[in-house]
């Protein structure tokens, strides 16, 4: 960022600033600026650092190491104002960006972004319950973050199950979690968020202003701006905040009976979700079933579900967690594990209206003959997530920009995970063609195929993340060409900025 890509980018600068059409946009603040060696103005300039700052490995790592994004700098601000500034300074200089709430996104579409600056919003770490029971996060503010707090005032909301998951980032694709069967998606709960757009101007949306970005930020908001605080509704916590889980071990010729069992049990209880994994011991890479229940009521309550599984599994084991506590030793403390960062993961995921038991039985032995042929797979899982639907289908289908209410049933995700590169062709091969075999409809149980979000893999048609409906697309678009005109923020499952580019 020195020398010769200054002068270019001064010029640039100089260019758009005698232009009649963007000059209007332009900051009185540019005006005769100073630019030091990372070639930022002055204002900004402490908050910037190249790769020869001792952090920057730590603070531009992120979850997933596959098809990942890099970065030259890091721009960490502390203030919305430095946030503004710096947004300002490299949509005028034409310097590409990614904002980073928790690190956990992993579109493939990302590796698009190669020598862009990391905005890194880890500063934004902060997370309040108000006197009103709202409650109010910075976006660097994770799962666990969010949740702490809340507990402590005997409160709760949706939260997704992995503690280091940004709240921020995972609520802007919707957020899925334990807690929607009684309260909807964490974006259900959203009431006011705040954003810098792409010329640093600050602005806030709610069901009283801006509308349509309020709308679309909750389904489809990576796409028009960063978000910098959100609010959300919460609820007084259930059961004292005290939940009940179980833990429950499987022989893997159990596993039709088991998908026999939970479709049974669909439309689950409001306050309940079951979580089923595949997975190998990395040690004898003997396959494994397990599969986690989790009831946000007393253990009486609970048990009666656990008793649907309990007569034919290998092992029980069962737990009273204050639900803050859950995120770190919920399901043994697997989601833990799942947060550690930097490693490759190969991801696909979908919803199905119901679980196709033959499926079930052919995948659980062809995963094992995958990770047998690929033993550096070995800490991969495949897993589907179970949970009451009643606070999602409450809400009209027109609620918000998340066009699943009734997609996501259940949602089957594929998580290859591996540090030897070697073996990434034939974990794409695998989890793309078990994506694609639970997406037939006479498989998945829906006529259309629906991806969450948050779960795409990046390869997947837009409409089957967004909506088909022609109406989604053209509000999307509308809020889109409105509120990044110039597609800054197209990185991650961006909106065309045409309706003839949906497909
Ligand atoms: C281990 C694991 C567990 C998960 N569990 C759940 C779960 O239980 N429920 C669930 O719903 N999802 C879950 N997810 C999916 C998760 O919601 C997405 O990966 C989400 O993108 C993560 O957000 P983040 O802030 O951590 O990621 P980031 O990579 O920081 O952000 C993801 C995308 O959003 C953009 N972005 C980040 N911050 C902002 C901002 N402030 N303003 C605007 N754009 C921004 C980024 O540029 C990027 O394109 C899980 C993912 C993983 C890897
Ligand atoms: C900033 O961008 C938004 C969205 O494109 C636009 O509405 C607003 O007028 C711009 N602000 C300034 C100061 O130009
Ligand atoms: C990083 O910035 C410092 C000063 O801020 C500069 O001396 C150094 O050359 C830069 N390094 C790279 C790799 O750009
Ligand atoms: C801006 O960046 C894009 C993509 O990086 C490039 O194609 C374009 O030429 C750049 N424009 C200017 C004015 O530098
Ligand atoms: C946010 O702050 C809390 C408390 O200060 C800290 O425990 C947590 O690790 C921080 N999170 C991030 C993402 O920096
Ligand atoms: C377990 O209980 C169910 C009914 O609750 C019954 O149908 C099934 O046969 C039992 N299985 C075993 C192995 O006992
Ligand atoms: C499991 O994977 C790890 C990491 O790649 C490897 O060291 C180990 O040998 C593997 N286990 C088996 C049984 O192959």
């Amino acid at each position: 960022m020195v020398g010769s890509s200054n002068v270019v980018r001064s010029l640039v600068s100089l260019l758009w600033a005698a232009s009649p059409v963007i000059s209007g946009a332009l900051p009185v603040h540019w005006a005769g600026f100073e630019r030091q060696e990372t070639g930022w103005p002055t204002s900004i300039d402490d908050s910037v650092f190249n790769s020869s700052w001792p952090s920057f490995g730590e603070k531009s790592q992120r979850w997933n190491a596959y098809m990942a994004p890099s970065f030259n700098q890091v721009f960490l601000p502390e203030t919305e104002q430095v946030l503004s500034e710096g947004l300002r300074y490299m949509t005028s200089n034409n310097i590409s960006f990614l904002a980073k709430s928790g690190g956990h996104g992993y579109s493939i579409e990302l590796a698009a972004a190669q020598n862009v600056v990391m905005i890194n919003m880890e500063k934004f770490n902060y997370s309040r319950v108000n006197a009103d029971g709202t409650a109010t996060i910075g976006s660097g503010a994770t799962f666990l973050d969010l949740i702490r707090p809340l507990a402590a005032a005997g409160r709760q909301v949706t939260t997704g199950s992995c503690p280091c998951v940004g709240a921020t980032g995972a609520m802007l694709g919707g957020g899925v979690g334990r807690l929607q069967g009684l309260h909807g998606l964490t974006s259900d709960n959203v009431r006011k968020v705040r954003l810098a757009l792409w010329n640093g101007t600050v602005i806030e949306a709610s069901e009283k202003v801006n509308k349509d970005l309020f709308w679309a930020v909750r389904g489809a908001g990576q796409n028009f701006g960063v978000v910098i605080e959100t609010t959300f509704q919460t609820y007084p916590a259930v059961n004292g905040g005290m939940h009940y889980e179980a833990n429950l071990a499987f022989s893997v010729d159990k596993v039709k009976k088991i998908i026999d069992d939970m479709n049974a049990l669909v439309p689950l209880p409001a306050p309940l979700s079951l979580i089923l994994v595949g997975s190998v011991d990395p040690s004898t890479l003997e396959t494994i079933v397990a599969l986690n229940l989790v009831y946000a009521g007393p253990r009486e309550e609970g048990r009666k579900y656990t008793r649907h599984f309990q007569n034919y599994s290998l092992s029980v084991e069962e737990n009273m967690y204050s639900w803050d506590e859950l995120p770190i030793k919920g399901a043994g403390g697997i989601t833990l594990i799942k947060c550690a960062k930097g490693q490759n993961h190969v991801m696909y995921g979908l919803g199905t209206k119901r679980l196709d038991a033959p499926s079930f039985v052919r995948l659980w032995s062809e995963f094992g003959d995958f990770i047998k042929a690929n033993p550096a797979a070995n800490s991969s899982t495949f897993l589907v997530e179970t949970f009451a639907q009643q606070g999602i289908k409450k809400l009209p289908d027109d609620y918000s920009a998340f066009p699943h209410r009734d997609g996501v049933e259940h949602l089957v995700e594929f998580e290859i995970a591996f540090d030897d590169t070697s073996v990434s062709k034939a974990a794409d091969a695998f989890a793309k063609r078990w994506r694609d075999h639970f997406a037939q409809p006479k498989i998945s149980g829906y006529k259309e195929t629906h991806i969450y979000q948050n779960y795409a893999h990046g390869d997947e048609p837009l409409s089957q993340l967004y909506g088909r409906e022609k109406w989604r697309q053209q509000r999307l678009t509308a809020v889109k060409n409105k509120f990044d005109p110039r597609g800054v923020f197209s990185s991650y499952h961006p909106i065309p900025q045409s309706l003839d580019a949906w497909r």
